[in-house]
């Protein structure tokens, strides 16, 4: 770190002076130009931010400093957020007599925080903020601060009651942290002058709130959304009088809210108790005076009073209570807040309407209340508020006719009011441009499907199904892309429209005896007879936009006409094939082998096929969408990188294949399939050696691509399916770096479309854009706790669907629980290794990926285990002759 550094040379010639600078400092005062650099000394700087930081200038002049206006001037603040710097924070700030701001924040320090701190007389505000602090609080801190941002460390341990003392605070952010134990409540009572309070995303705080927190009356934002508070809302939040946003939600909070809440929060903007076991009545008066409930049906009542009768909630623009057990009437004055913008109360058991007074509520552009007891009808003046974006009100008992206005908002996207009682005509809609999902399914609609559908240019989803209407399809909804149109289950008549025959799953229009048209059990009267049988085809058609269908919502409509253009049958002839060893493929043989019968499985990406080709050999083909982001030349560059990944852990790359929309990887086929088939089987038996030769090799062969291939390559989908077998047990990775050929957002959102690839994702997998080969190891940890337990990475038959990783945590907490998790069919010899290997899976599944250790240090590991029976292993890496001659390249 200093070698580079021209200040280094400072250091190492002036050492002594230095230090002997720096006790001078303690006794008397140094120059405050010393103490900074003495604080730059002994951090790391890599992108040397703090170049300006020289003896020969002012401290006031360097960059993150600023300083009073006395004479002689003083350092006030210290703000070096977002440099990178790592390195010890160094005691000699404290020594600045007149520092009052010190912002660390978004770095890289990694260490407890310094006791020192407690030492800095003057300062007032310190933050600390996502770095990579660890260890308990420590019980002193300057009693003068008053901002505390300690928030997205790995800080743990109790809050300290002795955080009490710091009765000036005004700021106290411990979010995001791995605090636990309970909220100590003296804290709350003495830190009345608190106005931000977050110990938000501390799921190991599990605690109850305690009633001090009603003290705290100066308290403006109160977050304690995903922690661990369970018990109730305590009476005392009627005291919170300035409350301005107020965040409990996804906790497991439980029993009612205290009746009189809502005459405490009048300055409220935003109010979430989403997600927890909250149950009872609502209070009525959350947001109403009493006596305007009766009035609020009747818009002509509304005059000046109102504003007053309002007050209560003037500012609210964020209500969400859903996901609760809350029941009775719903607050009716929520509806007819001025500043209201998002009401979510799905979930619950609310009873009550939407009162017409709901076109007072001009901003609101949000509603979801699916899922409850609310009646009535839909008022016409919904139709009038122009930012409403959303309506979800499925599974209500709302009745009667929609208005006619219903759909005016321009911007209008998704309603849903399925499973009501609704009745009438379905009104024209064509006022809503924006409008992409339409469910109205499950009601008592009649009147035909009217043709204005078909004029809304982004409407995608259109589910009618279950009513009682009546007519013909309209043939210009097949002008629309759409991903889903469900009739099911009316009395529609007539012609289909073709398209829409060919493109949708045939339940959709099941239901519909008059229907008539090719593929339908009845064929339309005036139909000449067909040259050549359309059922195949048809269904043929129908599978391939079924399939189709599930890819649009990856790739984006753009690819509509393109798919559509060849869906017919591959064209063979477009194809273009690069193999690197020499098989004898021809078109015709990897058309055979596009059989639905030889699908041997499907991942995230797309299906497998195994083909016998004319010579006999076995291979298994892989086919993937192609996207089109790489242009011809760099696709094939990409996958030869791929393809050159030699080791025997490693499935080989043989060839492959593409056209405009399809990429073919063709791979060696591996005859025992993959340790994931295995595990699922109920009767799954493997030998604790045979294990063990799975995990060393597994791990080789990651350990390869991490750190011998050049260029490193990351897997990025480790599981136990991605491990093929062969006869002798030795592994063999596949699926690696698919990240390369699809592009990184279809290999997210493929990823995130697959069911169980979640537990085999590290928990940062969600929040950091890059991926890292932790992230590797930490799949492998999985997979290797599947190797040690015997079970599956999720299993499917057990009620509570726990993962391997919580259930192995969970269990090891026990006594003697590390032996309760080895699999039972495994010989009480091999414990001793078991437990080893189980560690080693421990600390790959580590929470924290610092922690993790790297593919290298696991194969040692592992080996060492190995070993005490056998000679070790050595790497051997099998590079192939073949590589750079045999690329048949045919175009
Ligand atoms: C400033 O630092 C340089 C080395 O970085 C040193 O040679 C010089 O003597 C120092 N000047 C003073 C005034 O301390
Ligand atoms: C900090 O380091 C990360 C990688 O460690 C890098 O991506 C980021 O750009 C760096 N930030 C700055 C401001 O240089
Ligand atoms: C601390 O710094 C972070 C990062 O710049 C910032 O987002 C946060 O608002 C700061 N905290 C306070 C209390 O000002
Ligand atoms: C709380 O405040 C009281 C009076 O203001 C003070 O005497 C007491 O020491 C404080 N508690 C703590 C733990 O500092
Ligand atoms: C909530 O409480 C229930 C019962 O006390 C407990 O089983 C559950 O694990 C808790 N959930 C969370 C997220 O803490
Ligand atoms: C409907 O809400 C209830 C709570 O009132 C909940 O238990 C149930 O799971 C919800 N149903 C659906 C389909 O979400
Ligand atoms: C509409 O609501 C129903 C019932 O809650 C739900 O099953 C359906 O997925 C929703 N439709 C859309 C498009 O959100
Ligand atoms: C549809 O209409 C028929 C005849 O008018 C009626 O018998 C039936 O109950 C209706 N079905 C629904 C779901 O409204
Ligand atoms: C493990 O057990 C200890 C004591 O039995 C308990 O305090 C701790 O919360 C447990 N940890 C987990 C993760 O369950």
């Amino acid at each position: 770190m200093q070698k580079k550094n021209p200040f280094s040379i400072f250091i190492t010639t002036f050492l002594p002076l230095f230090v002997f600078f720096f006790f001078f400092s303690i006794l008397t005062s140094a120059s405050e130009q010393d103490l900074l650099l003495s604080f730059k000394s002994s951090i790391s700087d890599p992108i040397d931010s703090l170049s300006s930081w020289t003896n020969s200038s002012h401290p006031c002049t360097w960059s993150g400093i600023t300083c009073t206006n006395s004479s002689p001037p003083s350092v006030l603040s210290l703000n070096l957020q977002s440099l990178n710097l790592s390195g010890a924070i160094s005691p000699s700030l404290c020594s600045l007599p007149s520092l009052a701001h010190l912002n660390l924040a978004g770095n890289l320090f990694n260490q407890p925080i310094p006791l020192h701190l407690s030492h800095c007389n003057s300062l007032t505000s310190l933050n600390l903020s996502t770095n990579l602090l660890w260890g308990p609080l420590p019980n002193q801190m300057p009693l003068s601060l008053t901002t505390l941002d300690l928030s997205y460390n790995h800080l743990q341990g109790q809050i300290p009651p002795s955080f009490a003392s710091l009765q000036g605070l005004q700021v106290l952010n411990l979010a995001g942290n791995l605090f636990s134990g309970a909220l100590p409540p003296s804290l709350l009572s003495n830190l009345t002058d608190l106005l931000v309070l977050d110990l938000s995303d501390n799921p190991s705080l599990v605690s109850g709130i305690p009633q001090q927190i009603g003290k705290l009356g100066n308290l403006q934002q109160l977050l304690l959304q995903r922690s661990g508070f369970h018990g109730g809302v305590p009476d005392s939040f009627v005291g919170l009088h300035g409350l301005e946003v107020l965040d409990l939600s996804q906790n497991n909070l439980t029993g009612n809210l205290p009746l009189r809440i809502g005459s405490g929060l009048g300055k409220l903007v935003s109010f979430d108790l989403s997600q927890n076991g909250l149950s009872g009545p609502f209070p009525a008066d959350i947001c109403l005076s009493k006596g305007l409930t009766s009035l609020s049906l009747h818009t002509n009542l509304f005059s000046g009073s109102v504003a007053d009768s309002l007050e209560r909630c003037l500012s609210l623009e964020r209500f969400q209570v859903q996901n609760n057990g809350f029941s009775g009437d719903f607050p009716s004055g929520l509806w007819s807040l001025p500043k209201i913008k998002l009401i979510r109360a799905e979930n619950n058991r609310f009873s009550g309407g939407i009162p017409n007074s709901v076109s007072m509520a001009v901003r609101l552009e949000q509603v979801q209340i699916d899922n409850n007891s609310f009646t009535g009808r839909i008022p016409p003046s919904l139709g009038s508020i122009s930012s409403m974006y959303r309506f979800s009100a499925s599974s209500n008992g709302f009745y009667g006719e929609l208005p006619q206005n219903f759909c005016s908002s321009p911007v209008m996207s998704i309603i849903n009011l399925s499973h009501n009682s609704l009745s009438g005509s379905i009104p024209e809609l064509q006022k809503c441009r924006k409008l992409v999902s339409l469910s109205l399914a499950d009601n008592s609609f009649i009147g035909k499907i009217p043709a204005s559908l078909a004029d809304l240019p982004v409407l995608t989803y259109i589910d009618l199904s279950n009513n009682n209407l009546t007519g013909e399809i309209p043939p210009g909804l097949q002008n629309l892309k759409l991903a889903l149109f469900n009739v099911s289950f009316n009395r529609l008549s007539g012609r289909v429209p073709s398209s829409l025959i060919s493109g949708l799953p045939a339940s959709f229009l099941q239901g519909n005896p008059d229907l008539c048209g090719p593929g339908l059990p009845n064929s339309c009267a005036d139909d000449k007879p067909k040259r050549r049988s359309t059922r195949p085809t048809g269904l043929i058609c129908l599978l391939i936009s079924i399939a189709f269908a599930a890819g649009i919502m990856v790739v984006g409509a753009g690819f509509f006409v393109m798919y559509r253009s060849s869906r017919q049958k591959f064209h063979l002839s477009h194809w273009k094939s690069v193999f690197f060893y020499p098989l004898r493929v021809t078109e015709q043989d990897l058309e055979m082998g596009m059989d639905e019968k030889n699908a041997v499985g499907s991942g995230a990406f797309g299906k497998v096929h195994v083909i016998r080709l004319p010579s006999g050999e076995f291979v298994a083909v892989k086919k993937l969408m192609n996207v089109g982001i790489l242009s011809s030349k760099a696709l094939k560059a990409e996958i030869k990188t791929l393809a050159k990944a030699r080791h025997k852990n490693i499935v080989k790359l043989l060839g492959f294949c593409y056209s405009e929309d399809s990429i073919l990887l063709i791979y060696e086929y591996i005859q025992k399939g993959s340790l994931g088939d295995l595990i699922c089987r109920s009767d799954f038996l493997l030998e604790w050696r045979d294990r063990l030769r799975i995990a060393v090799g597994a791990a080789q062969g990651l350990a390869y691509l991490h750190k011998d291939y050049v260029p490193h390559l990351l897997h990025r989908n480790i599981k136990s399916k991605n491990i093929l077998l062969d006869m002798d047990f030795e592994p063999k990775l596949t699926d690696f770096g698919l990240d390369h050929i699809v592009g990184e957002s279809v290999f997210l959102s493929s990823m995130a479309s697959e069911l169980h690839s979640s537990i085999y994702m590290a928990p940062e997998h969600g929040c950091s854009k890059k991926a890292t080969e932790q992230m590797d190891v930490y799949s492998f940890g999985v997979v290797l706790l599947e190797l040690v337990t015997g079970r599956q990475a999720e299993e499917p038959e057990s009620g509570d669907s726990i993962n391997v990783v919580k259930w192995v945590r969970r269990k090891i907490n026990m006594t003697n629980g590390a032996i309760q998790v080895l699999d039972s069919k495994i010989s009480k010899t091999f414990h001793q290794e078991m437990l080893a290997a189980l560690e080693i899976a421990l600390r790959c599944t580590s929470v924290m990926p610092d922690k993790r250790p790297t593919m290298f240090e696991v194969v040692r590991s592992l080996q060492s285990l190995d070993s005490k029976n056998r000679p070790p292993r050595l790497f051997s890496y099998e590079f192939s002759a073949h590589d750079e001659h045999s690329d048949l390249s045919r175009t």
